[in-house]
């Protein structure tokens, strides 16, 4: 399946005149790197190129304005078009998710996180979320972050035959140590988050489910991956993953938690919204309602899918055995190569990918045994299922270099690499178009 051009909103050719004027030197690292994010294949999951139209929103003078509180209730006056703004985005994010309140004012995935400990929590309580390395985030209450250092964090994990969550460990944590708070989504689950679940066992207990869906918004929004509505009584996702928004962050919920949720994030943890960000949620909510947003959030899907199978049939083990999302979890043990090793290798043939840990790892977080990819970024320039063999092929050669040291293979796979993305303009980007 290869996915028209067409399914994302058109680039504008953007140059940066006044920057360039004002501060050369880093207006020259800007374009440095557009040039890599138009040559290279990029591979994080976590990442993907915005519109034009959402680059423009960060960059206007909304940014020039203060307005804690919220819509109609503002510390700050001159707000007529600010309070406008943020009800835009709220009102889109509602009818997005389908839910009875949106707050779109969290800084980032992280903050959005902690308001919910803030709302839901005291200090000591216990949480129980799933531990980093079985594809948990950090601030699930994982013990280096705050959230697992102001409040006891009780972590599951994946069952060891099928890698996938553990449901009698969930039930079983979740009834002995009577969580305030139980986190479910993860950084690098490439399987499908049973929300009904988790939801059937926070119930039981009386804990607040937060469904973190930061990774899959923009399956959910896209309706590639069920959605947590009815299911979680709250919803925390960044806006800049698979939703292909700014970077930024919403928590949604259910109306009667809304005073609870409002209040955490202002004035609980911060203070005033980020109104350039707002918009551009408003912006990327607006593409993510689009009919061709539903398109590409079923072809991140389909490329993923394709792409593991491609890797399969080149003997690659697949955390779980594949995927049912936009990621991918590879574990090298099998080829001699450690996934720090092979992802600098990668990184040096134009293919950009994260280092990770795999499940019951028995190597360091800082030099793991796996490698986690994604094709959010790579169906937002277009490229389609038949291509996947040909990222899989340039992923095996990479690895094979990377375990002989064969600089000058990666150089070849970066040259080819290069070639292929200049077929597929980058969106948003000046260059390569
Ligand atoms: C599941 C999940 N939650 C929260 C976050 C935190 O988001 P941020 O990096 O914007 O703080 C991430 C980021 O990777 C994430 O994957």
């Amino acid at each position: 399946m290869s996915l028209p051009q067409s399914a994302h909103p058109q680039s504008a050719s953007l140059s940066h005149p006044a920057l360039s004027a004002a501060d050369p030197e880093l207006a020259a690292l800007v374009g440095a790197e557009e040039q890599l994010q138009a040559d290279t294949l990029r591979l994080i999951p976590s990442e993907n190129y915005v519109s034009a139209a959402v680059l423009e929103a960060t960059g206007t003078v909304l940014q020039n304005k203060y307005s804690e509180g919220y819509p109609g209730r503002r510390y700050y006056e001159g707000q007529q078009n600010i309070d406008r703004v943020e009800t835009l985005a709220v009102e889109r994010a509602k009818a997005v998710f389908g839910v009875e309140h949106a707050n779109v004012q969290p800084y980032s995935g992280s903050p959005a996180n902690l308001a919910a400990y803030l709302a839901f929590a005291e200090p000591g309580d216990t949480v129980l979320g799933m531990a980093l390395p079985m594809g948990g985030h950090l601030t699930h209450g994982w013990g280096v972050s705050a959230t697992g250092t102001w409040f006891r964090g009780v972590q599951y994990g994946v069952r060891a035959d099928t890698a996938l969550i553990d449901f009698d460990e969930v039930r079983e944590l979740a009834r002995k140590e009577r969580p305030k708070i139980i986190f479910c989504g993860g950084t690098a689950v490439p399987r499908t988050i049973d929300f009904a679940a988790f939801g059937e066992i926070a119930r039981e207990v009386d804990a607040v489910l937060v469904a973190d869906i930061a990774h899959i918004a923009g399956l959910v929004a896209g309706g590639a991956h069920p959605s947590p509505v009815p299911h979680a009584d709250v919803i925390s996702t960044t806006t800049h993953k698979t939703l292909r928004g700014p970077r930024g962050a919403m928590l949604m919920s259910r109306a009667s938690h809304a005073k609870a949720v409002d209040k955490a994030v202002f004035p609980g943890l911060q203070g005033g919204p980020h109104n350039h960000t707002t918009a551009a949620i408003a912006v990327a909510l607006h593409e993510a309602a689009a009919p061709s947003f539903r398109e590409y959030a079923h072809a991140v899907v389909a490329n993923a899918k394709a792409l593991a199978e491609a890797l399969l049939a080149r003997g690659y083990d697949l955390v779980s055995g594949g995927t049912d999302n936009h990621l991918v979890l590879i574990d090298l043990t099998s080829k001699d190569v450690p996934g720090k090793v092979a992802a600098k290798a990668l990184d040096r043939a134009g293919i950009v990918v994260n280092y990770n840990t795999v499940p019951f790892d028995p190597r360091k977080p800082f030099d793991p045994s796996g490698i986690r990819i994604g094709t959010p970024a790579l169906t937002s320039r277009g490229l389609g299922t038949d291509r996947m063999p040909q990222v899989a092929e340039w992923i095996d050669r990479g690895v094979q270099a990377a375990a002989k040291g064969d600089e000058d293979a990666l150089t070849v796979i970066r040259n080819e690499v290069a070639e292929l993305m200049a077929a597929y303009p980058a969106p948003g980007l000046a260059v390569g178009e």
